[in-house]
């Protein structure tokens, strides 16, 4: 299975990772969006996902106030996953709080996630009390003390992403990456500049909501509309409806699925820079998701995906 370095360091990780959010077993306000799953449930999800090539699995802070990081952390441990063999991220939530909590709660994050080490610890967004400048600071402190294995960012902006890279390079360091909401659906960092300021800076960029939450398998296309769950609205289902009729047209030549070639498109439409990381709430998804890094599209293919998702536009 094809390995990928994550920005400047050594660390190589799979293009897909899973992550960590629907493991929050619907506790605090961020957790309660997705149903819980149960602990048998999330062993067999990371299990399939380690079956299948992936290597790295992403959670945070304020999934489930921890409950997604102890959970991950015994799921691994029951799927036999040898510490040295995978790479785990969390993230520190910033709001209302300043740059010394980063440390303070860090100890927490390693608490609950043993016997795995924090290898990438991300700041989730940048709304945080300190300035991105402390904030680096005390990541590049961590880094020195061997608390963490590399830094990265969440939800940055190009500017905000410059700025942060500066203060990491005067402590002869670097981001290892920036996790941003990316997929056929939403385009955004791309026209911001979020992206091709990644790639100047050799910054990885982790795309989230790669399925756009599910919308991209196509499977809320055919349920009738009172029954489409989160913010899927009737107009999103058929403004979106071209690229579906795509996915599916192209998942056709390759056996696969329309959310697997969504997958596919995010992790090779710009070479090796997008890596991306996806939710499952069943060891099905989770397999089949993992499989979508064996699917090599055509330029054709790519580019014809990048057409279409133009035009529908959504974001
Ligand atoms: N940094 C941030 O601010 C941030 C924000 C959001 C997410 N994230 C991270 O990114 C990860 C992924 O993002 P996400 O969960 O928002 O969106 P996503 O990966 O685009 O979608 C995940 C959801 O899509 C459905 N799904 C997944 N695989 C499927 C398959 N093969 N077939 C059919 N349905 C499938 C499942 O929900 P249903 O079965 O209910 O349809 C699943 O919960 C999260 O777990 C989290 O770790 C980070």
């Amino acid at each position: 299975m094809e390995l990928r370095g994550l920005g400047h360091t050594d660390i190589a990780v799979s293009p897909i990772g899973l992550g960590g959010w629907q493991f929050s077993r619907g506790a605090g306000v961020v957790g309660r969006y997705w149903p819980t799953i149960s602990q048998a449930g999330v062993v067999e999800i990371v299990r399939a996902s380690l079956d299948h090539g992936i290597n790295w699995f992403e959670t945070a802070e304020t999934y489930g106030r921890g409950d997604s990081e102890r959970s991950l952390a015994m799921a691994l441990e029951a799927a036999d996953a040898d510490p040295s063999d995978v790479v785990v991220a969390t993230k520190w939530w910033p709001l209302f709080r300043g740059a010394e909590s980063i440390a303070h709660t860090l100890g927490q994050r390693e608490e609950y996630l043993r016997p795995y080490r924090v290898s990438l610890y991300q700041i989730h967004h940048p709304y945080a009390f300190s300035t991105l400048r402390t904030q680096m600071q005390v990541l590049c402190q961590l880094v020195f003390e061997r608390r963490i294995a590399v830094p990265g960012v969440s939800n940055f902006s190009a500017c905000q992403l410059r700025a942060s890279e500066e203060v990491m390079q005067e402590y002869g360091l670097h981001l290892a990456s920036n996790q941003v909401r990316y997929s056929l659906l939403d385009r955004r960092v791309e026209r911001r500049g979020v992206l091709e300021t990644a790639r100047k800076l050799g910054i990885s960029i982790i795309a989230y909501s790669p399925l756009g939450q599910g919308l991209l398998t196509g499977k809320y296309h055919g349920v009738a509309a009172g029954r489409v769950q989160r913010a899927f609205s009737s107009d999103a289902l058929s403004r979106t409806r071209p690229l579906i009729d795509l996915l599916a047209q192209v998942a056709a030549r390759y056996e696969a699925t329309p959310g697997q070639v969504a997958l596919a498109w995010v992790i090779r439409f710009h070479g090796r820079a997008v890596f991306a990381v996806a939710g499952a709430r069943t060891p099905e998804q989770a397999k089949e998701n993992a499989l979508a890094m064996q699917l090599d599209l055509t330029e054709d293919e790519l580019h014809r995906l990048d057409e279409v998702s133009r035009m529908v536009g959504l974001k």
